[in-house]
């Protein structure tokens, strides 16, 4: 297994560009199967996650088309299988968003019922519960979920218990093709989702409401293809720019959208850096001062992301005072807690929350990344250390981050990938 060594110490500088956002390319690749037409997905990032669902499509009897930019185009008319295996599945939860439009389109769908994850346990019963609205048939067997439906899904009322990401996704996608109207309330507001929403819309779906908490979407006949581009990834520029705010560094972020990382650029202007923002880019620069410690909570957006607090603990290892980060989205995201302990830091985990009382630098050791996230935060560790650091079990960070240590050359860091 790839490991990245990691010389810390250096302050970030410098301009990168940010990749196209997983959590919308993977619901789009998704999408394409609601038409036997042709669609074509630009921007895709370059990451594990998304061979892996292209990989999914191939099962399916779908071959994409992929060009030298990464662009990909799908046609679905050669579908011969409904199901998405647990080999896939167990690797990335989110093959779950072939559901919705396998059962939609092709009134039959099996998916392997996703297990728990480093996270938590992560269960998906309200896309199943949504959908047993909309009048599909649902077992779930030997490990899989089957699902069937005679004739169209019909529309429903729902209301989701709680704020979900993916399940919002994979209703709204059925829905499209559905007989009738379909609500769904409490529905994700993740710019993520609207970015799906947009694409359906391209693809000839009529859907309004995205991005507030009300999604109503009317069910058409068929949908068309269509060309869309995937929107830059909110993460990863919040992870490019909280590394460059915990080095005490400077750097621009290109081909980006401020406006849907407020809440992340609130907490590093907090932390004490100067944030400029233009149109498609964010520039950050702390003047080689050392970060101030920040107090966060995590919630479905426009809150503060969850797929962001492990990146601002690593922050507040180093920064001046304490802070304390409570996540409220999934029960057991502090695993990396006890890696940084072991560089130095000094943290406490309090039920939900974690208690973070900064020191002048961590020490580099050894350590092993269990999740995405989690492993961008012990980089951004290993950046602020005095010495080397080993991150393990990478194959974590190639899911989610696109070249990350050829980026973090670029803006300066010491930090290469050892082959294994
Ligand atoms: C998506 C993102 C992930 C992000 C998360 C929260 C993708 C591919 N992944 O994951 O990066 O961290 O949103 O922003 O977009 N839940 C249930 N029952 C369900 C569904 C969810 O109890 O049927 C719970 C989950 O266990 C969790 C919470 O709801 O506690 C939110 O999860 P959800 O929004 O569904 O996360 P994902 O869509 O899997």
């Amino acid at each position: 297994m790839d490991k990245l060594l990691i010389q810390g110490g250096v302050s970030l500088k410098g301009e990168i560009r940010i990749a196209g956002a997983k959590n919308s390319a993977l619901p789009i690749l998704a999408a394409t199967l609601l038409t036997h037409d042709t669609v074509k997905v630009c921007n895709l990032p370059h990451l594990y996650d998304i061979t892996t669902m292209i990989e999914l499509m191939g099962c399916l009897g779908v071959e994409p088309i992929i060009d030298e930019k990464l662009n990909v185009e799908i046609n679905s008319s050669s579908i011969k299988h409904f199901n998405a295996p647990y080999e896939l599945v167990k690797t990335m939860r989110a093959s779950i968003l072939v559901l919705g439009p396998l059962l939609s389109r092709y009134g039959q769908a099996e998916v392997a019922l996703p297990g728990g994850c480093a996270i938590g346990s992560r269960p998906v019963n309200l896309h199943i519960s949504a959908l047993q609205m909309m009048g599909a048939d649902i077992t779930v067997e030997n490990g899989y979920i089957k699902a069937s439906v005679k004739g169209r899904l019909k529309g429903a009322h729902i209301f989701m218990d709680l704020v979900t990401v993916t399940g919002t996704e994979n209703v709204m996608m059925a829905a499209t093709l559905a007989e009738g109207q379909t609500i769904i309330e409490n529905a994700a507001r993740e710019p993520e989702v609207v970015d799906l929403a947009d694409c359906l819309v391209a693809m000839g779906a009529d859907i309004s409401g995205q991005g507030g908490d009300t999604i109503v979407i009317n069910g058409v006949d068929e949908l068309h293809g269509c060309t869309y581009t995937v929107m830059p990834d909110r993460i990863e520029t919040g992870t490019y720019l909280i590394a460059a705010a915990a080095t005490r560094g400077h750097i621009k972020v290109k081909d980006t959208r401020p406006d849907i990382l407020e809440s992340v650029l609130s907490k590093l202007e907090q932390a004490g850096a100067e944030i400029k923002i233009g149109e498609n880019w964010i520039e950050l620069d702390m003047h080689g001062q050392r970060p101030r410690a920040v107090s966060l909570r995590t919630a479905p957006y426009p809150a503060f992301p969850t797929d962001m607090q492990a990146q601002f603990t690593a922050l507040n290892c180093v920064a001046k005072g304490s802070g304390t980060i409570t996540e409220t989205v999934f029960e057991n995201r502090f695993m990396h807690v006890h890696e940084m302990n072991r560089m130095g830091a000094s943290i406490r985990v309090e039920g939900n929350t974690v208690i973070v009382d900064g020191v002048e630098a961590l020490k580099g050791a050894p350590v092993m990344a269990t999740d995405l996230r989690a492993s961008a935060s012990l980089i951004i560790a290993g950046l602020v250390s005095e010495n080397e650091t080993t991150v393990d079990r990478i194959y974590h960070i190639d899911r989610g981050y696109e070249c990350i240590e050829e980026k973090l050359q670029h803006l300066g860091a010491k930090i290469r990938r050892i082959p294994s």
